[in-house]
């Protein structure tokens, strides 16, 4: 792992040609001066020691080794002369990853050392009403506008100036102006100390887990690297077209009421370009807590078509399950847009910080390494370089909208949410919507628990009569469990497998029966849970007084919401709904998932 981030010397500039191709002009005294621990390839030590004596300068020695990394101590300004020692004698960007504690230096060498095995969940595709409703949402002009805003208002994004704080300033006050009227989004900053300039981050709360981490995010801070602190540094691309991105996903979400089954967080790093400080920060901070990231998106420089592929997958740094998904996105979504793969050969952004704290990572590119935008680290990094148009980031919004519903799962307004994960057996919960209960997931089954327990006012059915907008009532007459009442409504697969459209479904009806010569249970089916047309399925009869648990089956029909009715009567006829005095009505909502593409 580690070797390949310092592995041998290349031949291809990582970054403008102009990068560090003047001494750093900071004059900060030492003492002043911010710590930085830093690892670093073994195989750079050499060349570097070399550039540093020819300077006059004297490179630390490595405090810690191991697996061909190095770890050192540096003052800050060391750390630019180093990024300009790495690209005169390695003809290479960087290189080297920045971090806050030496004990942080370490684990990531040992981390490179031995790679810890990452957390893979299974990524799928199911969810496409809703891609395509947030791909139909995003929109070029709306990301040209943020790229020219932070890349004329905002030209110098350096870490360390004021004008890079006022920037995530900004930056908080547009997302913040996007998530209003949403109680479940929160925009915040990320808080780094010892330099000025804060991570910005966006919460979409999950709906159903919560806990489960979705980020999609780029880099905020921008470097002239010939002059940080006051040259111009507009960094169209790299990476006001990552943030106008990461910004046109998040606008789009919203302007589409998504709501997603997982938390969603949108992140503006600080401080990429000095080492990858931002994000390294956030990455420790979610790993020490313990944090669930099943998923990290980075978009850094998406702007400039240098290759005739159009995406770029970066395969080095980045968790191998996820890339398969990303380029699944893009031949099921996307098409005819191309991809490529391509290896930075370094920790060249922020999804490396991911990465190193064990959190699957990918970063699809504009380009590859050897054709992307030469003009990165310099003042004509601009949108007018990129032809004046957003037109190549655009796919890279629609890309991360499609990277976020299939992902963080959930649903777009009006849309079913599909199964979220591996496949399970859900519960259903009352919805006040339905007046029923219900599973709002796709999944194997569908069961009403206790919920549907009594008949109207006899027994504990609490939401009573659960039926669809309440509009079939019960029957009052009887006692609780001496005369009819349906208790509880269950539906699956004989074979174990997902409710299907198509498929044959089982339904398992629990109900008290005063007189198996009486009694008969109806069963229907509605498509469309919203308007349902009762199909009759059959008409069951109990084989004994008393509890007891009648099935059949039936197929699935198509529909994303769709619902069953049981009505349990006291002789009369079929029909979906009656007016027996002892007569029960139950209906279950549970959602039915479309057939696999083939
Ligand atoms: N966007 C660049 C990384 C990049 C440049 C990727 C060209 C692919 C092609 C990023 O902002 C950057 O400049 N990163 C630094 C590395 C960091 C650890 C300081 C670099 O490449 O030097
Ligand atoms: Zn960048």
């Amino acid at each position: 792992m580690g070797m390949s981030k310092f592995g041998p010397v290349v031949a291809w500039l990582a970054c403008a040609t102009s990068v560090f191709a003047a001494p750093p002009t900071q004059a900060t005294a030492p003492s002043q001066e911010r710590e930085v621990w830093i690892t670093i390839g073994t195989d750079a030590l050499k060349p570097v020691r070399s550039a540093f004596r020819g300077q006059g300068l004297t490179l630390p020695d490595p405090t810690y080794q191991k697996g061909g990394v190095a770890v050192m101590r540096l003052r800050e300004s060391q750390v630019m002369q180093l990024g300009h020692a790495v690209h005169e004698e390695l003809n290479r960007c960087a290189g080297f990853i920045a971090h806050d504690s030496e004990a942080e230096a370490v684990a990531a060498a040992n981390a490179d050392a031995a790679p810890q095995p990452m957390a893979t969940p299974t990524y799928f595709i199911n969810n496409a009403p809703s891609v395509n409703a947030l791909i139909g949402e995003v929109r070029e002009l709306d990301i040209r506008n943020t790229i020219n805003s932070l890349s004329t208002n905002f030209t110098n994004r350096y870490y360390n100036a004021q004008s890079g704080q006022d920037a995530a300033v900004w930056l908080r006050a547009q997302w913040g102006e996007l998530a209003k009227g949403r109680p479940d989004i929160s925009v915040t900053y990320f808080k780094h100390f010892g330099w000025k300039q804060q991570s910005v981050i966006a919460t979409i709360q999950g709906t159903t887990h919560p806990n489960e981490i979705v980020v999609i995010g780029g880099h905020l801070d921008s470097i002239n690297q010939n002059s940080p602190t006051t040259g111009a540094a507009p960094g169209a691309d790299d990476d006001a077209s990552g943030i106008a991105c990461v910004t046109e996903i998040f606008r789009a979400a919203i302007a589409k009421g998504y709501k997603p089954a997982r938390t969603v967080k949108f992140m503006a790093y600080a401080a990429e370009e000095v080492g990858l400080y931002g994000s390294n920060a956030i990455a420790t901070s979610y790993k020490n807590e313990g944090a669930n990231v099943v998923g990290v998106l980075q978009l850094d420089m998406t702007n400039y078509k240098g290759a005739s592929d159009d995406f770029g997958i970066t395969t080095d740094r980045t968790n191998p399950a996820l890339n398969t998904h990303v380029i699944n996105l893009i031949t099921t979504y996307l098409s005819p847009l191309t991809y490529t793969q391509f290896a930075c050969g370094y920790g060249c952004s922020d999804h490396a910080s991911w990465t190193s704290a064990g959190f699957p990572a990918a970063m699809p590119f504009e380009a590859t390494i050897s054709t992307d935008n030469k003009k990165i680290h310099t003042p004509e990094d601009t949108l007018t370089y990129m032809g004046g148009t957003a037109d190549h980031a655009l796919k890279f919004a629609k890309l991360g909208a499609a990277f976020m519903a299939e992902v963080a799962k959930g649903a777009t307004e009006g849309n079913t949410p599909p199964k979220a994960g591996p496949s399970q057996h859900n519960t259903a919960l009352f919805d006040s919507t339905y007046k029923v209960p219900r599973c709002v997931e796709e999944g194997l089954s569908c069961d009403s628990g206790t919920l549907l327990n009594g008949r109207a006012n006899l027994g504990p059915e609490v939401n009573r009569p659960n039926t669809l907008k309440g509009e079939c009532p019960d029957g009052t007459s009887g006692i609780f469990h001496n005369d009819e009442s349906i208790d509880r409504i269950k539906v699956s697969t004989p074979d174990g497998t997902d409710l299907i459209a198509g498929k044959t479904a089982k339904i398992d009806v629990t109900v008290f029966s005063y007189s198996t010569t009486t009694d008969r249970l109806d069963l229907y089916s509605a498509a469309n849970a919203d308007s349902p047309e009762w199909k009759l399925i059959g008409t069951l009869t109990p084989a004994s007084a008393g509890t007891s648990t009648l099935s059949t089956t039936y197929t699935l029909p198509t529909g994303g919401v769709q619902a069953l009715r049981a009505r349990f009567r006291y002789n009369g006829t079929p029909a979906a709904c009656g007016n027996g005095t002892y007569d029960d009505h139950d209906d279950l909502v549970f959602a039915v998932g479309a057939p696999a593409v083939p």
